[in-house]
């Protein structure tokens, strides 16, 4: 699963104890395993194999460059959606014609960016988004391949701010109004429409909505087809689950064995995004207590980091499990769950120093002791985490730390009050 553990009582990334890195690159810090990051890599490579698809990690999950560069270095493409993230890619040595460029609001200046330097693919989410790829590709004098992305009206049964696959979603067109796009653009003049992009939301927790979706999706490239269209390819998004809390999420295994048979003889090239399988897991974000307090009936366990750090708890209503990064053997848990069956826990509220209510981390969530100055590390923190993470209450983000087997190295150093006013006055 991850290379996360404890080991005598004490919080270890690989082989490296949390603690000691604490020590040297102080607090909050987001702690990475690189071997967690390649072997969740490998899994989906291994899993998906018979397809040999083109897999795009989706930067936004976890964008840190030297990530990225881990993950070129296995082969990787990119999944990007901004003009910022294609910068990070080709900083990282990924290719860019093994790189996908989704997004709803590309600008004219991020289109002419990616067309200049040759993505393998745009996907496609409005009529008029087409119509201003294929002018600015004309004035370029490019012929971009893209796809167009459809939103099959698919129950992803996941939060619903993640779903992005359901009629009422922004996400690209419905089925019915794919064909009259393909009838309206599929002879443009520089923008070649030869794919079908779709993605139906995140964390997806079982096959059967990838079925569904795909199913679907290959019904109208058959229409298509039929009419006359070239399709090549088929990039069916990421949104494969993570382990957030143990017994939640599937295999890739699982999700390889519903996907292959559907899609494998349909002589398309098969794209693939995940962002949180690789990242989420390999990361966990480490605070200090500062102050232990009680109000009414709750205790409140205040660190020095929170949502303004990590914005899924408030945001998605999302679990994390939270855990002293020394609490001694007896209290080393086994599982990360909601209710570990450990003696001796107290139910606390694990908050952080912003000024809101909606700044915590863990709620109700039972904790060994904790006291001022100890530790507490935040699991599943990789993805989603430091990329959502923002200046909120000019409060300076966090060091970003790499552990690979015995060592480890600052790959993003913590934020200064400078860097807070770079730009101002
Ligand atoms: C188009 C697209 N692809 C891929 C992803 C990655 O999703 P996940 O990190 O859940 O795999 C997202 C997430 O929002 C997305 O919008």
């Amino acid at each position: 699963m991850d290379y996360f553990e404890y080991r005598a009582g004490r919080l270890f990334a690989e082989n490296v104890a949390v603690a000691d890195i604490v020590r040297q690159v102080g607090s909050p810090v987001f702690i990475y395993s690189a071997r967690t990051l390649r072997e969740h890599y490998d899994k989906i490579a291994h899993a998906f194999a018979a397809l040999d698809p083109l897999i795009c990690y989706s930067v936004k999950s976890c964008s840190n460059v030297e990530i990225l560069r881990l993950l070129a270095g296995l082969g990787a493409g990119f999944d990007v959606v901004s003009g910022g993230e294609l910068f990070r890619v080709l900083k990282a040595g990924g290719q860019a014609d093994r790189s996908f460029y989704a997004g709803v609001g590309k600008t004219d200046e991020e289109i002419r960016y990616a067309l200049s330097e040759g993505l393998f693919m745009f996907n496609v989410e409005s009529e008029a988004e087409f119509e201003n790829i294929d002018r600015l590709a004309g004035e370029l004098g490019k012929k971009p391949r893209c796809a167009l992305r459809v939103n099959p009206d698919v129950d992803p049964k996941t939060h619903r701010h993640t779903a992005t696959g359901k009629r009422e979603s922004k996400f690209g067109v419905d089925l019915r109004r794919a064909e009259e796009f393909f009838a309206r653009y599929g002879h443009a003049k520089a923008a070649k429409l030869v794919g079908v992009h779709l993605h139906i939301g995140s964390p997806v927790y079982t096959p059967a909505p990838y079925v569904e979706a795909i199913t679907k999706t290959l019904e109208l490239i058959n229409r298509l087809r039929a009419a006359g269209y070239k399709i090549d390819t088929l990039d069916i998004g990421g949104g494969f689950a993570a382990w957030y809390e143990a017994g939640q999420t599937v295999m890739m295994d699982d999700y390889a064995e519903a996907i292959i048979p559907l899609v494998k003889d349909q002589k398309l090239k098969i794209v693939l995004e995940p962002g949180r399988y690789v990242s989420c897991n390999a990361g966990v974000l480490v605070g200090q207590v500062q102050y232990v307090k009680t109000g009414g009936d709750r205790t409140f366990v205040i660190l020095d980091t929170g949502m303004h750090h990590l914005i899924r708890p408030p945001l998605y209503d999302a679990f994390h499990f939270v855990w002293p990064v020394a609490p001694g053997d007896d209290l080393s848990p086994v599982d990360r769950v909601k209710e570990p069956t450990l003696k001796g826990l107290q139910k606390c509220d694990v908050v952080g120093p912003i000024c809101e209510s909606s700044d915590f981390l863990a709620k109700d969530r039972p904790l060994p002791p904790v006291a001022r100055g100890d530790l507490l590390a935040i699991f599943s923190a990789g993805a989603y985490g430091m990329a959502m993470a923002s200046n909120y209450n000019s409060q300076p983000r966090p060091a970003e730390v790499l552990v690979d087997h015995d060592s480890f190295r600052v790959i993003r150093t913590r934020e200064t009050y400078e860097d807070l006013m770079r730009g101002e006055g």
